[in-house]
């Protein structure tokens, strides 16, 4: 209703600040499924409340900035270097991001100070953070506003905040996956971080595996009782529920039908003819499975000898989290893998793999998606996958192939349509890339047309309007049982 103010709480605000060259402050817009999403959200008055990207001291300059993101409905929530490096890049970005991936505790990163200490500066600092979110947040609150926190970064937020105000009306998202309890138990602060989270009314994940896991480390960790609406806690009961994330598809096919993104078909179309376009779309991160994808490429080119010249992999890597050495790591891995094949591969003419490290603007992006006849969508996990959705939004005149990984979220809801892979599988990959550039049309269309009506049908703005009134259900019955 009217008077019900949404306000989102995440890590990363929609618009990410820099400085030109100039010295003049630019807003971008940031990058990754969750702000993607959110912004396929229209009928709430939004708020959010967020890291800007940038550190700026107190003083005029910020007192500018900030003027600049609340124009944009964005408050900041400042977070010193110091403070960020052990919050963001340590427990947020090596920690937590890894192990709900089912990546391993790595103790590289904690073997230059003990490795207990490493783990519990980082925790500090993880809940320092927090705090200042809270801090933010109470500063800002109003009766009736709904908070809605998301993601990894702010699991112990809904404590912080009900601990000052009971009755906020406090919903929790991850946008990640929840790990098989066997794999969360490895977390030194495993009980701190459940008790915390377990504060929300209402805590969504993308799918039913991921609640079912998350319920079962509750209950094996902490004892408390499951059941398949939640976790009874302290005689309260945490709502817990499975929200499949979707797109705006109007914002694509809208964009689709603009002259700008037309001129970019046209010159994509061009500059590829005669060739079949495969994409892939990822951040540089390792959940995604670039070299994986990669590899399988390699391998149908030396099994086809007949298709090399005729298709070509366009691989857009967006630059992540860079100041975490996993991630320059996978960058040089990925460096040498493209430059092994197109080495391999490549003639005067023609190049393999066109790799690019950069992020793409909206329009580019729009174009990029309609003109390619396969997408490679190859995580080891995701949450969900958004770039999926969005490249079968975009397929409506051609009709490509979405070759999707089964371990990504998105695998359960478009699996009907897509080619499933298991990406550790190569030979099987390559498999799928011959068969998706093989298949015949009549099947193209009938799987997009599947896969269409999905992503038609579950947009970001249903995944929104049933979280919403799922939280406010959830909320009245606790107020009937004070
Ligand atoms: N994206 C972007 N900039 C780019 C390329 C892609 O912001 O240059 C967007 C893309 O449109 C998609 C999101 O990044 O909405 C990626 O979301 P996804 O759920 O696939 O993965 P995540 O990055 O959240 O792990
Ligand atoms: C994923 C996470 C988001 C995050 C995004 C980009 O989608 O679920 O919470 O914002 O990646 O990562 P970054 O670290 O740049 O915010």
């Amino acid at each position: 209703s009217a008077s019900e103010r949404l306000v989102v709480v995440a890590n990363r605000l929609p618009v990410t600040c820099s400085k030109d060259q100039h010295g003049h402050w630019q807003l971008q817009v940031s990058a990754g499924g969750l702000v993607s999403a959110l912004k396929g959200v229209s009928t709430y008055t939004t708020m959010w409340i967020g890291w800007p990207g940038i550190w700026v001291k107190p003083g005029r300059e910020r007192d500018a900035l900030t003027a600049m993101l609340v124009q944009e409905g964005c408050i900041p929530v400042w977070i010193d270097p110091t403070l960020l490096d052990m919050y963001y890049n340590g427990f947020c970005n090596s920690v937590l991001w890894q192990l709900f991936h089912y990546v391993p505790l790595n103790i590289d990163s904690w073997q230059k100070m003990s490795e207990h200490r490493a783990m519990q500066m980082q925790w500090q600092a993880y809940q320092v953070a927090n705090q200042r979110f809270a801090d933010v947040v109470l500063e800002n609150y109003l009766p009736n506003d709904i908070m809605w926190i998301q993601d990894y970064h702010l699991m112990v937020l809904p404590s912080l905040l009900k601990a000052v105000v009971p009755k906020m009306k406090v919903g929790f998202f991850l946008h990640t996956p929840f790990p098989s309890s066997e794999m969360y138990r490895t977390l030194p602060v495993r009980e701190e971080v459940l008790r915390a989270v377990l504060g929300a009314d209402l805590i969504g994940f993308h799918t039913y595996d991921y609640a079912r896991h998350f319920i079962s480390s509750c209950t094996r960790i902490l004892g408390l009782e499951g059941t398949p609406e939640g976790v009874e806690n302290n005689g309260t009961i945490c709502r817990v529920g499975t929200f499949p994330i979707g797109i705006d598809p109007e914002r694509f096919t809208h964009a689709l039908e603009t002259d700008e993104v037309q001129s970019h078909v046209a010159k994509l179309l061009n500059r590829y003819a005669g060739r079949k376009i495969m994409l892939g779309v990822d951040r540089l991160d390792m959940v995604k499975g670039i070299p994986q994808k990669l590899l399988a490429f390699e391998k149908f080119l030396e099994e086809h000898p007949e298709w090399r010249d005729k298709v070509l992999l366009v691989q857009i890597a967006v630059p992540s989290r860079t100041d975490v050495s996993e991630y320059q790591k996978l960058r040089s891995m990925v460096h040498e893998i493209v430059g092994r094949i197109n080495g391999q591969f490549g003639t005067l003419t023609y190049v393999p793999i066109y790799h690019l490290d950069t992020s793409l603007s909206f329009t580019e992006l729009c174009a990029l998606y309609a003109v390619t006849d396969v997408a490679l969508v190859t995580s080891l996990r995701d949450g969900m996958n958004l770039v999926s959705y969005e490249y079968v939004a975009c397929q409506s005149d051609n009709a490509g192939v979405l070759v999707l990984s089964e371990f990504a979220g998105a695998a359960q809801s478009l699996g009907a349509g897509a080619i499933l892979v298991n990406p550790w599988n190569i030979t099987d990959m390559a498999q799928a890339i011959e068969d998706s550039l093989c298949m015949s049309e009549e099947e193209r269309r009938e799987r997009h047309r599947q896969n269409y009506m999905h992503v038609q049908t579950h947009t970001a703005q249903h995944w929104a309007d049933t979280f919403i009134s799922e939280l406010n259900d959830t909320h009245i019955e606790a107020d009937l049982r004070m």
